[in-house]
């Protein structure tokens, strides 16, 4: 460990909220030792309709997870982001809106956002939404998004925002599982020049014989692309919203009221709707929005991520608009139409704070300093990444050519369960180390746990579990809590098991080594092996498929694919195998989405399997990475010849 670089905190980068890491050892404490103290204290930094009395009641117990924070406490999470802010900054920037081209921006102001807000609020009950029920966002990445999730949040409905990169079939699959009653889409989306075509996604996973809840579908015109339009169902966003009043009382939410559901993989087939509620994630998304950002009055804040995910849920929405800061939402991709598109746009906005995931990092280090030409990057002051683990070559890189060697990097590990930031440095308090998330944050109690389920004091690696609530994490799987306490609580009795494994080092310092279960970590997007496998299996031609990771260069993971055929589908002649390999991968796209698409697929004739029929990942796993010397034990196959064969036909190479 001796030869990890440190970068000890800078005196110069601007304005801090902590002062130093002694402080931040002592908040931890209190934060730790005084659980009911510290969090009521930073309970009262949002606004409650009936302020709590009640800070916690929380039970890890594995049979009767039950998690409550706030509990007789009432608030609405849009007043939070909007109303609270109208008489100090009703006109400044809530918004910046940066289009697909260059050319294309817009400024909202809080009070302008407001009264849209408002405006769709009243638009969505004119179309029947009532408290409670769920409404499916299937949006580009335009502001109409983020109206819809406070729009919704005004009167109590749920929302479930699907990212548009996923298929008709994944879509209707989410819709299906929570019985949406409105979805919001867009004629087309446009990304990096090219359109994605949502409402013909969304026409198509409402003809899914399994989908018939849905009443309404309202479409904002963002191309002017014809659709096909279904009168009775369809209404246009302008429309809906033309004869609304700009003012809508919010709704008094009772603390653990679910504010929306938010659908991710697993190592099981089924996507889980984890379910977040508005109290606690509210105070954990604004409070961790400060100190982990730094985040100062005034100033221009950019998180890259889709609202699709849990990162643009609570780091482009929610936290940053608690705290009344301007937001940057970007319609595009990171290097279109150049490749210094990044670095143009924090120039243009003036961006100092930058929150984005490694996977781009890579790709634009892979070009050089051309990321980072004719611009000059002053404004920024602390970077951010999230997603997957950070490669010390990328962190060095974001270091120093993007920041200059002046802005410190907040690595921050977290999850869609967590629903804020978990494993973090701070901003002026903390050495960083590049590689590692570092710290926990206040109220996190991290720990990890050996194969034995006994927790590892000191330097060591093992499963990484947290041991004690914090109010931003997730209270259930939509419609399944039996499945969240299976999933997260029966690993390891009375904990919250992760799915990460981790190494601490002398410093107490955590380096998450990756997840330990059978999901994938594609360009930070978490897919599990086991829905793309359903994907392939469901194909004609295809009797078994077994996937697996392998480091890429770019996705931190790859996707690689073995895929036994059905009898006298294999073919003895290469071309005809090649095309099927490509038909394949179309298949997977179109079943799941394009984030999904296997990047090698290997046909083989057999996979290897214990003598009971399980199949051994581990020997897949280092066939795929190209580690073929280092099999491990094969003594239990029940054809070790299916390995030679693996080996000698590996795609890989
Ligand atoms: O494996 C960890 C990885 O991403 C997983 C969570 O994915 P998701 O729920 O999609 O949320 C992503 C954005 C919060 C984790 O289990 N991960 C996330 N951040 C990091 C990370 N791995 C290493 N370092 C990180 N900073």
């Amino acid at each position: 460990m001796s030869d990890i670089k440190r970068y000890p905190v800078k005196e110069n980068i601007g304005l801090t909220t902590l002062v130093n890491n002694d402080q931040y050892e002592a908040m931890y404490k209190r934060s730790i030792d005084d659980s009911e103290g510290f969090w009521a204290e930073q309970g009262k930094r949002i606004d409650w309709i009936e302020p709590f009395t009640q800070v916690r009641d929380i039970s890890f117990d594995e049979h009767k997870v039950n998690i409550n924070w706030y509990k007789d406490g009432t608030l609405n999470a849009s007043a939070n982001c909007l109303d609270r802010h109208l008489a100090t900054r009703g006109d400044q920037t809530a918004i910046i809106w940066e289009g697909d081209e260059p050319t294309d921006d817009r400024h909202i102001s809080y009070k302008e956002l407001h009264g849209e807000v408002c405006q769709f609020a009243n638009a969505l009950k004119t179309q029947g939404v009532r408290k409670g029920d769920v409404v499916c966002i299937y949006m580009p990445m335009v502001p109409q998004a983020v109206v819809a999730m406070l729009a919704c949040a005004r009167i109590g409905a749920i929302h479930s925002v699907v990212f548009g990169g996923f298929s008709p079939d994944a879509l209707a699959g989410r819709i299906d599982d929570s019985q949406v009653k409105v979805v919001i889409t867009a004629d087309e989306g446009v990304r990096g020049g090219k359109t994605v075509p949502l409402k013909e996604n969304v026409d198509e996973a409402l003809t899914h014989p399994s989908v018939n809840t849905v009443e309404k579908v309202i479409v904002v015109k963002r191309t002017g692309a014809n659709i096909d339009w279904h009168r009775s169902r369809d209404i246009w966003y302008h429309d809906a919203i033309a004869k609304e009043s700009k003012h809508c009382q919010p709704a008094e939410m009772r603390a653990e009221d679910p504010l929306f559901i938010l659908y991710t993989s697993g190592s099981t087939g089924k996507p889980k709707g984890v379910v977040h509620t508005t109290g606690g994630y509210m105070v954990y998304a604004s409070l961790t929005h400060e100190y982990v950002f730094d985040y100062q009055e005034g100033e221009v804040y950019w998180c890259t991520a889709d609202v699709g995910w849990i990162t643009g849920h609570t780091y482009l929405v929610y936290g940053p608009l608690a705290n009344g800061a301007t937001s940057l939402m970007c319609e595009g991709l990171p290097n279109y139409p150049n490749i210094n598109r990044v670095s143009q746009v924090v120039d243009k906005h003036g961006v100092n704070i930058l929150y984005t995931a490694p996977t781009a990092i890579r790709a634009l280090m892979a070009e050089g300093d051309a990321a980072v030409t004719e611009t000059k990057r002053h404004s920024l002051r602390v970077l951010g990444t999230v997603g997957e683990p950070i490669n010390p070559e990328a962190w060095e890189w974001y270091y120093r050519t993007i920041g200059e060697e002046r802005c410190p990097i907040v690595d921050t590990w977290w999850q869609t369960e967590t629903g804020g930031i978990m494993i973090t440095p701070l901003p002026g308090a903390t050495t960083l180390k590049p590689g590692s998330a570092t710290r926990p944050f206040f109220g996190v109690q991290p720990a990890l746990v050996d194969a034995e389920g006994n927790i590892v004091e000191g330097v060591g690696e093992g499963n990484l579990v947290i041991l004690d609530s914090w109010p931003g994490q997730s209270r259930t799987l939509y419609g399944d809590h039996e499945r969240f306490m299976q999933t997260y609580f029966s690993t390891y009795a009375g904990m919250y098991f992760t799915g990460d494994g981790a190494r601490r080092d002398e410093d107490g310092y955590y380096w998450i080594t990756g997840r330990v279960d059978d999901v994938l970590n594609v360009s930070g997007h978490r897919m599990g092996t086991a829905e793309i496998e359903s994907a392939l299996v469901a194909h004609p031609k295809v009797a078994e498929a077994a996937v697996v990771g392998y480091p890429h260069d770019i996705k931190g993971q790859g996707i690689y694919v073995y895929v036994t055929l059905n009898k006298g589908e294999l073919s003895a002649d290469k071309e005809v195998n090649d095309a099927l390999v490509l038909e394949l991968k179309k298949w997977v796209r179109q079943d799941i989405g394009p984030i999904a698409t296997p990047d090698l697929i290997q046909l083989t004739s057999g996979l290897p399997k214990t003598r009971s029929g399980k199949i051994m990942r581990r020997i897949l796993r280092k066939i795929a990475e190209n580690e073929c010397g280092a099999l491990g034990d094969t003594s239990t196959l029940a054809d070790p010849a299916v390995v030679d064969e693996l080996i000698e036909q590996r795609v890989n190479r």
